[in-house]
Order: C-alpha cells, then structure tokens, then sequence
C-alpha cells in the first residue's frame, strides 16, 4: 500500500507548524546567511550586492529604514546598530506612512527598504517615491528576484529560506543580522576600530549557537507563557535597543494569540500608562545587561509595587534579588547584537500562548502573509 505523503507534509518535517519549524531553523538558516560575508582580515562585512564603494559609503550622513509590521521593528533595531556601530544618524519609519507625508528626500541619507516578501505595496510605493526624488535605496529583501529587491539600487539578500508561516520569525533575525553587517560596513569606513569591528564579527559568529541555547529553552518559555495565557492586555516594555524588541513581541502576541499587547518605552510608563497597572495587566520586560539596567530594574519595582506581574527577559548576571518577578534568561553577547537573541526568545513566548489558546499558529485570522495592496 502506497503511502500518500504531499510535498508539505514532507517540508514540514517534525513540526506541529511551519511557524514552529521556522523559528527552530534559525541556527542554520544564520549560519548559511552569514558564510562568506565575513571578512576577518579587514573586521568587515562582504556585502557585494550592495553595489556602493567605499568612498561613496563613507559620503552617507544619514541612514533611514523603511518597512512595514514586523519588518519596521526590525529597522528599528538596525537604526540602533547604525548610530552605535557607525555612529551615523539613523531611524526608521513606516512605509505605510512615509510616502503620504510628502517626505523630504536627501541625497546623502542611505535608506534601506526593509521587506521579506519584497511584494509590500506601501513599501515598494515609498522606493519608488525616493527614488523619484533622486535618493538612493537599497533593499533588505529576503525573497530573490522580488518586485522590491529588483526596484532598489542594490542590497542584501537575507537568504533565510522560504517562510510560510504568516507571522514573521525567521526572516526577522536574518533582517537584523543584515543591518549589522551595514552598521559594521558602515562603521570599517568610518571611526570603528579593528578590534571593535572584529568584537562585532566574533559576536555575530557566536550567534547561531546562542540561538540555539535559547531555543534549547524552549519548555521554560512554554511554561512563563502559561501566566500570559488569558490575559485582557499586556505590556511589552523596553529601551533604547530593547524598545523595538519589545514592538516586535508584542506585535507576535497580536498576531498569533488574538490578545491585546501594548509595547512601551519603559521609561514612558511613568508619564501616563502606570495608571493601567494592576494585578490583571502582566507586563512582559525587557531588561538587557546594558548601561541601563538598573534604571530598567527601578522601573520593575515601580511595576510591583503596583500589583503588576512582570516576566522579565533578560541575562544571567542582571541580578533581580528581592524583586517579585519572573525571569527568561537569554544568552549575552555583544550588547549591539542582544536584539537577536532576545527576538527569539519572543516569538517561542508568542508560539507558546498561541498554542495554548488552541489558535490556528500558521493562518492568523484577518492577516495576509504579503500585503499587496495599499
Ligand atoms: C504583512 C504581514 C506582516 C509583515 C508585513 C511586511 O502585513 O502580515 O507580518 O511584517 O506585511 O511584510 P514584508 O514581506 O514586506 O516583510
């Protein structure tokens, strides 16, 4: 008796879902992006495809990432590499918006459209309006051959594989990983070091393993996303590089569980949104080991002593004594590069509500995988 396998039950291999099978493929789908455009002896990046030499990189004085959902999150968190790294101004913006807003185009500001599908209407539309303007767009694109990949002047490839599931996971990292091989480009032709470009390389080479140490996590997070499940509302806060993390958790949480998340600067709750504390609001944290930990953890404290339950993501040294909260640890690393990892260890949080909540993971109600109309 023959049996009757179709082609996506073989692709999906051993997974319940193919958002689940996605975010387990990052280790490898890193590694593969990665080879071969690292350039140790230089402490560089390799990005041929972006077509730009280095006098004329050096000639940016601006950096703007355009994109929309997740994929603006994730400019979010390449403009911070950008200005850490390259010590350029940097920002992103929502392509949904840029264009309508009649934008002023520069012609020494880089911007880098943003897209997995690389079919977004409102992203292929703002390329267009730079373009037409005289700016100069490249694009982080992961499908090859796309309407946007072919419109930009040059770019990166993602090369994160096929992503079926709607919500974006894999994609997201490989994005990020593409802004800091710009940031570290960007940063080699201007004022970083050798040795900073070179801590930068080893921290990115690291990162397929300490994906996989959060992954290895996986039944811990399963079991935080337990106390989330049935929650009314959430916040999701952070700072500075931790703030687009926490857009892009709560924007996963959206999208696959059907709960309402808010994401907020950490340091923005004081001025209007702590009146929303209370025992039935969680707040999921992102706390990083960086310069602003402990004014993170004060903020904790603000959130407890108002009944507010807290999981908090964050390092193993960040020392959360005496406090009432909750903690995910996540690798450490280089902290330009923390995003990542702390990226990951938010879509499992999100996979594992959705799940639990019995939600259909892979098609989302209301959501389409690729928006091509306005
Ligand atoms: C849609 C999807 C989002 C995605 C956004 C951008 O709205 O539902 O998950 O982040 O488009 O898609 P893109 O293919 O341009 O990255």
């Amino acid at each position: 008796e023959r049996v009757a396998l179709d082609a996506a039950d073989l692709e999906i291999g051993g997974h319940d879902t193919y958002l689940h099978k996605e975010i387990f493929e990052q280790p490898e789908s890193l590694a593969r992006m990665l080879s071969g455009r690292l350039d140790e002896r230089f402490a560089t990046a390799r990005l041929d495809g972006l077509g730009i030499d280095p006098r004329e990189l050096r000639g940016f004085k601006r950096v703007k990432a355009i994109g929309c959902g997740s994929a603006y999150y994730v400019g979010q968190m390449g403009a911070s590499m950008i200005e850490d790294l390259a010590r350029i101004p940097a920002d992103a913006e929502a392509a949904s918006e840029f264009r309508y807003r009649n934008p002023i185009i520069e012609p020494d500001t880089l911007y880098v459209a943003v897209s997995q599908s690389g079919e977004t209407a409102d992203t292929l539309f703002a390329v267009r309006e730079i373009q037409r303007k005289g700016g100069r767009v490249v694009g982080l694109v992961n499908v090859v051959g796309s309407t946007i990949a072919r419109q930009c002047d040059g770019g990166i490839y993602l090369h994160a594989g096929p992503e079926i599931s709607v919500a974006s996971t894999k994609v997201l990292t490989h994005m990020a990983v593409g802004f800091a091989m710009l940031a570290l480009t960007l940063g080699r032709v201007r004022d970083l070091s050798y040795a900073d470009g070179a801590r930068i390389i080893a921290g990115l080479k690291s990162l397929p393993e300490q994906v996989q140490q959060v992954l290895d996590t996986d039944d811990e997070i399963a079991g935080a996303a337990a106390s989330l499940v049935g929650a009314e509302s959430l916040f999701f806060v952070g700072r500075v590089r931790g703030y687009p993390v926490a857009r892009e958790g709560a924007q996963k949480l959206k999208e696959i569980t059907y709960q309402h998340a808010e994401a907020y600067q950490t340091s923005e709750l004081k001025h209007g949104p702590l009146a929303l504390i209370s025992t039935s609001m969680p707040t999921v944290a992102v706390v990083p080991n960086d310069e602003l930990v402990d004014r993170n953890i004060g903020a904790l404290q603000e959130i407890s002593a108002r009944g507010g339950r807290v999981l908090a993501l964050t390092h193993e040294g960040v020392n959360l004594d005496g406090l009432d909260v909750q903690r995910i640890n996540v690798p450490d690393g280089e902290v330009e590069l923390q995003v990542v990892l702390l990226t990951v260890a938010l879509q499992l949080l999100a996979y594992h509500v959705a799940t639990q909540l019995g939600r259909d993971i892979d098609r989302p109600r209301n959501l389409a995988k690729s928006v091509t109309v306005e």
